[in-house]
């Protein structure tokens, strides 16, 4: 598997974002780079806070589910504490919740605008440990980017 170049990555999500004031369109396609970018994985989307519960949001892959509750799932995890969860096996995480029976392994990052968390990108794989240290590092960076580029113009969020 090659390694991603996320400096490229966040080079091209700020060059696509740079103009866009439409959230859903900007939201929709940070989601398509990301998952086009990345080898081996099933499912990436962002579920979006809205109240106490995850609502689902643009995503690449099967259906899935379209509420969690905060602090349920790995989804709900990282919503409850702020922190990522690099999941090496789903199988293995308490309160799991199964989309795509595909995913063994997932990186939930939380989303975090000036406001606070206002949700979560969810990257599942069918391979075990897909996610490295560097994977996770990488990612909190283009979110971080993600968020400030709604921050710093007049769009919130979808
Ligand atoms: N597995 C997630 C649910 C979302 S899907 O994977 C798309 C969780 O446990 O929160």
């Amino acid at each position: 598997m090659t390694a991603t170049d996320y400096e490229l990555l966040d080079s091209q999500l700020r060059a696509m974002l740079a103009d866009e004031t439409d959230k859903l369109a900007a939201t929709s396609n940070f989601v398509a780079l990301l998952f086009a970018a990345l080898d081996d994985v099933n499912w990436l989307g962002v579920y979006v806070l809205r109240g106490d519960e995850l609502v689902l949001g643009p995503f690449q892959g099967r259906p899935a589910c379209v509420r969690i509750p905060v602090g349920n799932g790995v989804c709900g995890v990282a919503a409850s504490t702020g922190n990522t969860q690099r999941v090496a096996d789903v199988h293995e995480f308490p309160g799991h919740i199964v989309c795509d029976a595909d995913s063994r392994s997932e990186l939930v990052v939380p989303l975090i605008a000036a406001s606070g968390i206002i949700g979560v990108l969810d990257i599942d794989s069918p391979s075990l440990s897909r996610f490295s240290a560097d994977d996770q590092l990488g990612v909190e960076k283009l979110c971080a980017s993600f968020c400030a580029l709604l921050d710093n113009s007049d769009r919130r969020f979808i």
